[in-house]
C-alpha cells in the first residue's frame, strides 16, 4: 500500500487534512501526518518509508530526499518551491510540484488587510489615510498579483504592474497599467506590492536604490519572501526617510533593529500567514493530494517544477 505523508510544521486546518485523506484512502493509500515538530531530523526520519511527500513552507533539502528511498514525489501544496532542493529530487528521480493558484486569494486578502492596516496607523486611535485614490505597484502579476488588483480595485486605487512576462495587453484588459520597468514600478507607487519568487536573480534585488526611488508616503508589501529584500538596505532607507513604511508576511532577519527605532512604520506577522486560511488549506492540500494520485494511477505530471 502507498504512503502519502504530510508533513506540515504550520498545520492545515483539520477541514482540509480530512479532505486529503479521503483522497488519499479512496485511492488505496495510506495517510501519515507528520505536523508541528521542531525538528528537521523528524522529517528526515518520517519520509523514510512514504512514497509520497506533501509540504508546505517545509524544508526538503537533500538529506530529506535522500532519507526517502522509496520517495517518488514530493508537492509543495502552495506556490513557491524554493524550500525544495530540486537539483537533488531530479537525481534521485523524484518529481517535485506545486499547486499555483490555489492559495492565492488568501496570500492577496492578507496584503490589502495589511494596507489598510498601516494606511490607518496601525489601528492606534489617530487620523489615517485611504487606499482610495492611491498608486499600487504589482511587482509579479502571477496568480495572487492578478488577485490584489482585483481586491485593489475595489478600494479605488490606480493600479500598474511590471512583469516582463505576462503580456501588456493581458494587463490593460484586467484595468491594469503596465510599466516598461521595476524603475518605473518603484518611482511611479506609493505603495508597491512584491510577487516574485525567491531565486538566485531575486535574492536581495530590492534594496536601496530602488525603494527610494517611490514617491513620498511609500508603503512597500512584501507577501512574497523576507529574502527577496536587501534589508541593510531598507534599514538605510528607513533612516533617510521618515515617510517610509514597510508591511511583511514574516518577520525580517533584522527585526530587531526596525524595533528599536521605527515603531509605527512596520508591521510583520510573526508567522508566515499569507495562505494560513481554511479555504486556502482546502484548496491546495486537496490540489496536492488529486496530483498524488494521479500522479501514480495515470501517470500525470502537470505542475512539475523539476523538468
Ligand atoms: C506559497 O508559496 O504558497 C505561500 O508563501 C504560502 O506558504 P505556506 O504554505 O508556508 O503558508
Amino acid at each position: 500500500m502507498k504512503k502519502v505523508l504530510i508533513a506540515t510544521d504550520k498545520p492545515f486546518a483539520k477541514v482540509a487534512v480530512d479532505g486529503i485523506r479521503k483522497i488519499v484512502e479512496d485511492a488505496g493509500y495510506e495517510l501519515l501526518l507528520l505536523e508541528k515538530y521542531t525538528d528537521h531530523n523528524d522529517l528526515v526520519k518520517a519520509v523514510e518509508d512514504v512514497d509520497a511527500l506533501i509540504i508546505r513552507s517545509d524544508i526538503a533539502d537533500r538529506k530529506v530526499i535522500e532519507a526517502g528511498k522509496k520517495l517518488r514525489i514530493i508537492v509543495r501544496a502552495g506556490a513557491g518551491y524554493d524550500n525544495i532542493d530540486l537539483a537533488a529530487a531530479t537525481e534521485n528521480k523524484v518529481v517535485a510540484m506545486n499547486t499555483p493558484g490555489q492559495n492565492s486569494n488568501a496570500v492577496a486578502e492578507l496584503a490589502l488587510g495589511m494596507m489598510v492596516y498601516m494606511a490607518r496607523n496601525l489601528f492606534n486611535g489617530t487620523s489615517g489615510t485611504e487606499l482610495r485614490g492611491k498608486t499600487l505597484g504589482i511587482h509579479a502579476y502571477g496568480n495572487v498579483g492578478r488577485y490584489v488588483a482585483q481586491i485593489a480595485k475595489g478600494f479605488g486605487m490606480k493600479i500598474c504592474a511590471f512583469d516582463p512576462y505576462v503580456d501588456a495587453e493581458t494587463m490593460k484588459s484586467e484595468g491594469v497599467e503596465p510599466v516598461g520597468s521595476v524603475e518605473e514600478l518603484y518611482s511611479e507607487c506609493q505603495y508597491v506590492s512584491l510577487h516574485i519568487p525567491a531565486n538566485s536573480q531575486t535574492k536581495k534585488s530590492i534594496g536601496y536604490e530602488l525603494l527610494m526611488k517611490m514617491p513620498k508616503n511609500a508603503c512597500l508589501v512584501n507577501t512574497a519572501r523576507k529574502e527577496v529584500i536587501d534589508e541593510e538596505g531598507l534599514l538605510k532607507v528607513f533612516a533617510e526617510r521618515p515617510d517610509f513604511r514597510y508591511l511583511s508576511d514574516i518577520e525580517p532577519e533584522m527585526k530587531a533593529a526596525f524595533a528599536e527605532n521605527y515603531t509605527g512604520r512596520y508591521f510583520f506577522t510573526p508567522k508566515k500567514m499569507g495562505a494560513q486560511t481554511s479555504e486556502a488549506n482546502i484548496n491546495a492540500g486537496l490540489a496536492a493530494a488529486r496530483q498524488i494520485v494521479n500522479f501514480f494511477e495515470n501517470g500525470i505530471t502537470t505542475f512539475q517544477v523539476n523538468k
